[in-house]
């Protein structure tokens, strides 16, 4: 399982690449404006620091307006794959950048229907939102099954890209499903490494350490 890092922070960014967490990096525009800086600006510094696949999205809505922007998102580094939303629109856009050999991700997925449009569409990745699922009391992990129970039926090359992460057992259930990539925020990330028992485990060995005869 790839694991995305869900983030427009560098520094994060950075951190993360240095523990080895990072085979992409997923943003958006809630992300991007939180840093502050230009979004051109912070998705070249992106694709400098991580080897991977970075999304970037369009902001615009409207089919031609989306394929020029996703254009000129493609053109700042090979490794841009441009974040298209779930719609009628951008459906169309997702075909074209097909054709043209141009990477995509479906944002904003939250229903196993629109996941097989994507597909049909030939997304490279498909986007389902789980925590906002649950957030609206629907789980958000039933819709990975059924999305990966379609995409295996007929051999999709879609890849299942787990977004909107909250928790470590939203992690630990899409790596038993078999969900391709999951988009993790770097406190999440970070959630996973602690257990009391490794705590407790390693300070008996220190202790013990001193009493080793020299
Ligand atoms: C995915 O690519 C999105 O950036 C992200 O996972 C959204 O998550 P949120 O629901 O925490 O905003």
């Amino acid at each position: 399982m790839k694991f995305f890092i869900d983030t427009a922070d560098i520094q994060e960014i950075r951190h993360a690449n240095e523990r080895g967490w990072v085979d992409g990096v997923t943003t958006n525009p809630s992300l991007v404006a939180k840093v502050g800086r230009p979004m051109r600006e912070v998705i070249k510094e992106i694709c400098q620091t991580v080897s991977g696949p970075v999304s970037a999205e369009v902001l615009s809505t409207a089919k031609d307006d989306m394929y020029k922007e996703g254009m000129e998102l493609a053109k700042i580094h090979d490794n841009v794959v441009v974040k298209i939303p779930m719609t009628e629109d951008g459906l169309v856009v997702v075909k074209k950048f097909k054709a043209e050999g141009i990477r995509t991700n479906v944002t904003l997925v939250f229903s196993p229907l629109q996941a097989l449009l994507v597909a049909k569409a030939g997304g490279t990745m498909v986007s389902p939102f789980v925590g906002r699922l649950d957030d609206i009391s629907t789980p958000g992990m039933d819709l990975i099954h059924q999305i990966k129970t379609i995409y295996d039926n007929y051999d999709f090359s879609t890849e299942i890209l787990v977004a909107s992460i909250r928790h470590n057992v939203h992690i630990l259930e899409s790596a038993m499903m078999g969900a391709d990539i999951v988009t993790v925020p770097f406190k999440v990330m970070q959630n996973m490494i602690p257990h009391p028992l490794t705590d407790k485990g390693l300070d008996i060995f220190l202790k013990d350490a001193q009493k080793i005869v020299k």
